[in-house]
This record gives structure tokens, sequence and C-alpha cells, in this order.
């Protein structure tokens, strides 16, 4: 068996090294050689000082998080610190990478720490439903103060060495070799006979209760729906209230009720989605990304704009190709604005903006794509249109450019055809505003080759997007489930709802907006004149449209927006059109209760999942889970649709879809055979192998 942890010497000073790659997490075998190194070195009369170290690319990043939920094989890491911070002689954390978690707090069972100029450090345990188990809330505030300790653990943020070292939680920054660094650091405290101080007995420094009130509030405001922050804020004031080990034990009480919780598991399924809806399973094992140096996108529209922004953003320099001078323009204006408010609202330095600006260049000399190595098109959403931008970069671009289309619905295959290179094609949909939103769906196309496939994971990742792969259909995963959804909203409407109720049962449920607030914002008139090419009319929203209401942008939309705001108010007039619309179409109007709102708008989505996976569109209903997550606002607390669907049962969402198609008469509600199937046989969506 591999050696999880070993021992080496440097003269009088012990060198305790992890290696469980690939960032060495706290499994059981990590623990227990812990324990028994650090044991073993305290009793070594020739062992002066001990440095912990880690080989590989980080520094602990935490507990092995697939080990949650199981039962917890010994020692745990309160027990291994317990041994650490007991041992008389100077102990020095050698941090480099990432320490996180169950390795911060690791960290703080050392007397002192030392980190290479790039490290990182933090407890994100809330991003997991969790709080620091192993005495980071009662350490961490003895350490750096109440106010820092409490951003950290509320927001789960980790921060950079500089600030690490001003805040105290490191000693000493080490360029250069870093073991060499913190076995000199180790000597120098023998030399000075430095007070071993444990981290426990250290006091914590009083503060401004008020204040300190004020920044909790702030902090748990950005953490809506979320039970975990909560709990942490209250974990670290415990500090203030009761001594070491019973704050210990209660940080110990919540943690366990954390992690069995529902949110801490979404939140576990969505951290191991995230990673996993990017690979590939028939990917060649040799496949290599093409080298990225230079991207073109084309259209200065809000998403174009946005897109170019994510390359700058990422250092790639990139090229903005607009028809006409004016639009170009317009849209290198909105982007200089987007950064100016960034840095106006303290996000970003001037220079890094200046910076950014810098590697966006605007022309409208569509030749200019032939340097690029990516070109991303997100011109109006047409077909013909789309094809004859194909065919010219077919002709103007490098031999080996990658060509994506950003489309939300239209056929990859089709505009892949408009090419004489077909594997070279494939959409990169971006979210709106495209430089904010996390998630990006690959479309892989019938033709898309391996390595182009792989570049685009590979240049998503590098820009700081969630990839998901997904295949083709109309709307890929996201617009094909939120297409569902739009239709049982407007059904609701007829039969009863109000925007405002429809709206508010997915607030209440975790989404930001519902989607007649989210239509207002992204303009009624996009979701109309995809209906129309489709031949499909939604007779209240395109009412709206026809009589001037494009939402937000005109004042008025499902609801009134009074001058500059973007707050909805209910507007009698949409009332009596919904009240009209029902009576002509000879539709009886009843009360609709939250939960049946929630059922209809939910469960057709789920539906609709079943159908994208049994189609093989996602590979894994993990995948439409991250789609949701990251692109559309789910609440990441109940883990995405196909996990939440799990929890729900699915012989439930069965026997209510069954009973929603036959009260409606619409077949396409009736349960997917993949959704039937597994109800029947008593199974979830997650027992399904990848396919
Ligand atoms: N446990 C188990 N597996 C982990 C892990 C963990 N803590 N952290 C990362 N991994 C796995 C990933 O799933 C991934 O696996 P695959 O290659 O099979 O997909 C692999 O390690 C590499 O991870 P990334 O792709 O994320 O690599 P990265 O370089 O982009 O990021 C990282 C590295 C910053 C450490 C990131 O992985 C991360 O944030 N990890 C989670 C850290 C964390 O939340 N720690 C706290 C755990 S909770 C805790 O410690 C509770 C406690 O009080 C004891």
């Amino acid at each position: 068996m591999a050696d999880f942890v070993s021992t080496r010497r440097d003269g009088s000073v012990a060198i305790i090294i992890v290696d469980n790659p690939p960032v060495n997490a706290l499994r059981q075998e990590v623990r227990a050689g812990l324990k028994d190194h650090f044991a073993a070195a305290a009793q070594d009369k020739t062992v002066e000082a001990i440095v912990l170290a880690c080989a590989g690319r980080t520094f602990i990043a935490g507990a092995d998080i697939s080990e949650f939920g199981k039962p917890m094989a010994p020692p745990g890491l309160s027990d291994v610190i317990e041994v650490m911070e007991n041992i008389k002689k100077p102990t020095v954390a050698a941090i480099h990478g990432t320490a996180l978690g169950g390795g911060l707090e690791t960290a703080l069972g050392c007397h002192f720490r030392v980190a290479a100029p790039s490290a990182r450090l933090g407890l994100p345990e809330v991003k997991l439903g969790i709080l620091p188990g192993a005495g980071g809330t009662q350490r961490t505030p003895r350490l750096v103060g109440l106010e820092k300790a409490m951003t950290m653990i509320v927001s789960g943020e980790p921060i950079p060495a500089k600030d690490a070292l001003a805040s105290g939680l490191v000693d000493e920054i080490v360029e250069g070799d870093l073991t060499a660094g913190a076995v000199a650091f180790a000597r120098k405290a023998l030399a000075e006979k430095r007070p071993l101080v444990r981290v426990r007995d250290r006091t914590v420094e009083p503060v401004d209760a008020a204040k300190l009130d004020e920044l909790t509030a702030s902090l748990l405001k950005r953490a809506r729906g979320l039970h975990a922050p909560a709990a942490a804020a209250k974990a670290v004031r415990w500090t203030l209230d009761v001594p070491f080990d019973e704050g210990l034990r209660r940080e110990r009480d919540t943690f366990l009720e954390l992690v069995r919780g529902d949110q801490s598991k979404a939140q576990r399924h969505i951290f191991f989605a995230e990673r996993e809806a990017a690979k590939v399973l028939d990917m060649p094992k040799d496949t290599k990304a093409r080298e990225i140096k230079r991207a073109a996108v084309i259209g200065a529209g809000t998403m174009g704009g946005g897109i170019a922004m994510c390359f700058a953003n990422a250092g790639i320099p990139v090229t903005v190709v607009e028809a006409a001078q004016d639009a170009l323009d317009r849209g290198l204006g909105i982007i200089k604005k987007n950064y100016q408010s960034t840095v106006a609202r303290g996000g970003l330095k001037q220079e890094d903006m200046d910076r950014r600006v810098g590697l966006i260049q605007g022309t409208t000399d569509f030749g200019a794509v032939k340097d690029a190595d990516i070109v991303v098109e997100a011109a109006f959403e047409e077909m013909a249109l789309k094809k004859k931008i194909f065919g010219d970069l077919d002709r103007l671009t490098k031999k080996d450019a990658v060509l994506a289309t950003n489309t939300s619905y239209l056929d990859v295959n089709e505009i892949a055809r408009a090419t004489n290179r077909p594997g070279a094609v494939l959409g990169m949909h971006f979210f709106s505003p495209a430089n904010v939103m996390r998630l990006l769906e690959i479309v892989r196309g019938a033709q898309t080759a391996p390595d182009v496939l792989s570049t685009a994971i590979d240049v998503g990742r590098k820009i700081g997007k969630v990839p998901a792969v997904v295949g083709v259909c109309h709307g890929f995963v996201g617009n094909r489930m939120l297409r569902v959804r739009g239709i049982e909203a407007e059904r609701l409407l007829l039969e009863g709802a109000l925007p405002q109720d429809v709206d508010g049962a997915l607030t209440g449920f975790g989404f930001p907006m519902g989607p007649f607030a989210m239509g207002d914002l992204a303009g009624l008139d996009v979701g109309y004149r995809v209906r129309k090419a489709l031949g499909e009319r939604n007779e209240i929203a395109d009412t709206l449209v026809e009589q001037g209401r494009h939402g937000q942008k005109t004042g008025r939309g499902f609801y009134i927006y009074e001058a500059g705001s973007r707050t909805p108010t209910p507007d009698p007039e949409v009332e009596k059109l919904i009240v009209d619309t029902a009576a002509r179409l000879g539709v009886k109007r009843r009360t609709i209760g939250r939960e049946e709102i929630l059922e209809r708008l939910l469960y057709p989505m789920i539906n609709e999942g079943a159908r994208i996976l049994e189609e093989g569109i996602a590979m894994r209903p993990g995948d439409i889970d991250v789609v949701w997550v990251y692109g559309y606002g789910w609440p990441v607390w109940t883990g995405g649709p196909m996990f939440h669907a799990d929890l729900v049962g699915l012989a439930k969402i069965r026997d209510r879809l069954a009973a929603f198609a036959k009260q409606s008469g619409d077949k396409t509600l009736e349960p997917a055979p993949l959704l039937a199937r597994l109800a029947g046989e008593g199974r979830t969506f997650a027992s399904l192998a990848a396919k």
C-alpha cells in the first residue's frame, strides 16, 4: 500500500509528509498516518522540531468529501489535531496550493504556519452545506479575530497568503523552497526559544458587538436559503460565550446534524457533478486539446460583448467582429461601462481593467478572424445568417481553428454542414450575462472531433466557466426544459393563478426569480420571435408583446416597472387580460395553491429531463443538475432538478404527472418511459450509469 504519510529528517527536524494525490484529502489512512507520525516524532528524543508538509500540487485540501455520510472510521480529525497541538516541540505547517477546510484546521493544530506566496487558505465548508467540524470555528477567531474569522467561515471564500500573513493566520511567507523555509523557521523558533502557544489557548479579542452583528447580517444576506452559513455564524460566536472544549463539542454536534441533512447532500452532489459534467466517456484517452492563443467573437451585442469579456478576463486576446461601425462602437462602449462599474464597486483595480480592455480589439473587417484559434459566433438567432457566417469562417479562418456557435436553440449539425469541416464545429452556449453566469453548455455535434470538444472544455475552464457537455436537440438541455416550464406557467395563468403567484412559488422554492419576472428582464420579444419561428403561440405573453409590452425595457410586461426601477409591481390590466383570455378560451378559473403551482412547474421539467437522458442528450442526471444550478438559478441546496426528483420520490412524480396529463389532455405531460420504469422499479435517477 502507498505511504500516505511518511517522515524524513533534516538534522534534528522531522519533516512529516502527506502524499495522497490529487489534493491530499484527509482520508482515513491520512488521518491515522498523521496521528502516528506526529506521536512518533513527539516521542523521538533526537527530534527537536516538526514540519508538516505535503507532496504534489497542494497542502491538504480538506476532508475526503466522498467519505461524508458514511460511518467515520477512527481516528477523527479532532483526535489527530489534539495529538499535534499537545506536542512540546515547535510544530510548523508548510502550506502551498490550498489549505482548505480540514486542511486548514490541521494547520491550526501546529504552533506556527508558513506559506508559499501563491498559497490560499480557507474554510469553504458552507459551500458543502456544513461547517468546519474539527475546531475551525473555535480556533480561527482566536488567531485572526472574530470579524476576519466570521467573514472567512460564513462566506467560505479562501484568502491569499498575503492576507493570511496580515491577519496572523500565517507567520511567514517563504519565497523559494517552502520546506527548507519551514525547517529554517522551526530552527529559528528553537534558537529564539519562542513560546509554544496552542491556538486553543489564545484569547479572543473583544469586538464591537453591533459591528459584528452588522457584518454577520450582510454575510448572511448573500446566503439566502442555506442553513449552514447561519449555523456557522452562530458557532463563531460561541468563542465569546463558552470555553474552548464546550465550543468544540457544540461545533461537532452541529456538523453532524448538517452533514446528515438534505442540503449538504445536495451541495456535495453538485460538487462532484460539476467535476463530472465535463468528462466525456467516449473521449479517446490520448486526445489533446488545441492551443488557444487568440480568440474572435462574431457580434458585439449583449452576448458577444459578455463572451469577449470572458476571454479578456482570462488573459486571452480577443477580436470582436461586428458588421456595422455604430453597432461595434456601442458594443465596445457597453463592455467598458461594465468594467467601469466593477471598478467603481471596488471589484477590480483600474490597472486590471485597463489590461483587460487592452486585450479586446474591435473591427468591422470579417477577415480579422484569420488570426483566431477559436471563434465564437454570437450573431442574431437565425439559421440563414448563421450558415452564411460559418461558410465565411470556413473560408477565412486558420485550418485548425475551432468554430463555435453560441446558439441557444438552433441545430448545430445544420450549422456545421455550412462548412467543409464539420468536425471543427460545436456549440458553446453561454448564459446571460455571459461574463457572470458560470454555466457553459458545450454542444457536441454529430461530427465534432474529440480534440475540438476537448479544446472547448479546456477553454471553458480557463475562462472560469463550468462546462457541461450536451448533445444536439432544440434548446439543448437548459432551454428545452425551460420551455416546458414556460408552457405550464402560462397554463397556470389561464386556470387561475396570477404572474405574482407563479413567480412567488418559485422564489419561495429558492429561485432568484420566477418565469414572468425573468421574461420581463430578458425581454418578452425574444421568446415571441422563437415561438413565431416554430409556428407556436403563447396567448398571454404574445398578446403583451403585440401591445408593445416587451418587459423591463419598455417599463411594462407581465408587471409594471416604475421609471428606472427593476422592481416588478403587479398590474390590474394584465390580470384583466388573463381573465378575459381564459373566458374567451372557455377555461374556468379556480384558486390554485402554492404546492400545486410548484408541482406543475417542476415535475414537467423533471419529465423532460428524463427524456433528455433517455435520448442521450445528457450523459448523466448530474449534468442536468449542473446546467440548472449554474445557468438558471435552481437553488443549489436542493441539488438540481434530477437530484430533487430523487428526494421527492419518482413514484410520486410519475403519479402527479399522469394526473396532470389527464386533467389537461396534454399527452406530453404523461410520464416519460424512463421515469415510469425507474419509478416502477423503486429506483432513482442517481442509480443510472452514465451513457
Ligand atoms: N475530497 C474528495 N475529493 C476531492 C476533494 C475532497 N476534499 N477535493 C477535490 N477532490 C477531487 C475532485 O473531485 C477531483 O476529482 P476527479 O479528478 O476525479 O474529478 C480532484 O480531486 C481534483 O479536484 P479539482 O478538479 O477540483 O482540482 P482543482 O485543482 O481545480 O481544485 C481544490 C482543487 C481547490 C482543492 C478543489 O478541488 C476544492 O475546492 N476542493 C474542495 C475543498 C473543500 O471543500 N474542502 C473542505 C472539505 S470539508 C472539511 O474539510 C470538513 C472538515 O471540517 C473536516
